[in-house]
């Protein structure tokens, strides 16, 4: 299949990256996370999650990011929205997207939204109505698409069921993630190949950890299916609270980097990412998991002591 000219890159860092974070960060560094995100030109962003508190303290502070994040025109903020009482939240925080989230299979699902696929799906059909209602963008994530930590394998018909339930509510977007990052190019293929028997191809993204340092290979996977929409975290930061052992987004600094290298555009500036993603890695005190990041960073610093040695 053709490479298109220009993906879209939804930034999750400040969601998925920090939610599993076991330290508290503080309100303030999200939003600076957010602010420096932005200023690098990216365009959608995943701020925080309106989710129990007692389920996953980290994001407990979404109103109050969402009330101090910039808005420059053009971009679009996401949040998570697990229920109504999400939704409500999201959207008296102006939100521009919700994101409900779905499991394909039924371990997965009890662990993290403590309920069955098909009640998570009666559970989200109000949020589906209530956002069409307020014009509000949909999106979905297929969490555990790949594989699980509660019950191995998942069939590829159980992706392509949840997905089809998701497109049946409405949704805009649907994501499929590869929560514990154990997917192969090969199985991508698959993948793709069934559900967008289902579900139009310009409906999907890819979402995939990089635990087994698979996720460049796979998002390449993806492009080659058609897929146009990729998340990715600044810095690889993150992992599910629910998905034990199971590591960071594939970095955006290195889906960044592949696509221009391929000549596809991302609107993205790669030096300012680079800075924040070193930046937040500083914050967290350790060292960034973009191997794009830290080389170009590492690049950075050697031609600034040549120089400073010519001078
Ligand atoms: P529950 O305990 O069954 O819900 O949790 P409940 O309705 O019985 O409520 C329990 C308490 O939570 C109540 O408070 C509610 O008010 C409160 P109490 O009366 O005990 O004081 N509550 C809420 N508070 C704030 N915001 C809300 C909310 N809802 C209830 N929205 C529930 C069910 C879905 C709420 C819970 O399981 C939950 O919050 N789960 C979220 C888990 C999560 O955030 N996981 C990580 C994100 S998903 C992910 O990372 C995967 C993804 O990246 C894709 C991939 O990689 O796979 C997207
Ligand atoms: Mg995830």
């Amino acid at each position: 299949m053709k490479l298109p000219s220009r993906v879209l890159i939804t930034e999750v860092g400040p969601r998925d990256g920090l939610q599993n974070e076991k330290q508290p960060v503080a309100t303030d560094v999200k939003v600076e996370l957010c602010e420096r995100l932005l200023g690098a030109g990216v365009r959608q962003l995943e701020a925080t999650s309106f989710v129990s508190p007692k389920w996953v303290p980290q994001m407990a502070d979404a109103a109050d990011v969402m009330a101090r994040l910039p808005r420059p025109q053009g971009t679009r903020i996401s949040v998570l929205t697990p229920n109504m009482k999400g939704f409500e939240g999201a959207l008296a925080a102006g939100a521009d997207e919700v994101v409900i989230f779905a499991a394909a299979s039924e371990a997965f699902s009890m662990r993290n939204i403590n309920c069955s696929i098909a009640e998570s799906i009666e559970r989200f059909r109000p949020v589906a109505e209530a956002a069409k209602a307020h014009r509000l963008r949909l999106r979905a994530a297929v969490s555990v698409a790949f594989g699980c930590p509660y019950q191995g394998e998942v069939p590829v018909a159980a992706v392509v069921d949840v997905s089809q339930r998701l497109r049946d509510l409405g949704c805009d977007e649907i994501g499929i993630a590869d929560t514990i990052g154990v997917g192969t190019a090969g199985q991508v293929e698959r993948v793709f190949d069934a559900v967008t028997r289902a579900v139009p191809r310009e409906q999907l993204s890819g979402h995939f950890h990089d635990t087994y340092g698979q996720a460049i290979a796979n998002v390449t996977a993806s492009l080659r299916c058609g897929i146009e929409r990729f998340d990715a975290s600044i810095a690889g930061l993150g992992g599910c609270p629910y998905a034990k052992g199971a590591t960071g987004n594939v970095a955006t600094e290195d889906v960044v980097y592949l696509m221009h290298g391929l000549g596809i555009e991302t609107g993205i500036d790669l030096d300012r990412l680079v800075d924040t993603g070193q930046w937040i890695s500083a914050q967290l005190g350790r060292r960034s998991q973009s191997r794009a990041g830290n080389a170009l960073a590492a690049r950075r610093e050697h031609n600034r002591m040549s120089e400073r040695e010519t001078a």
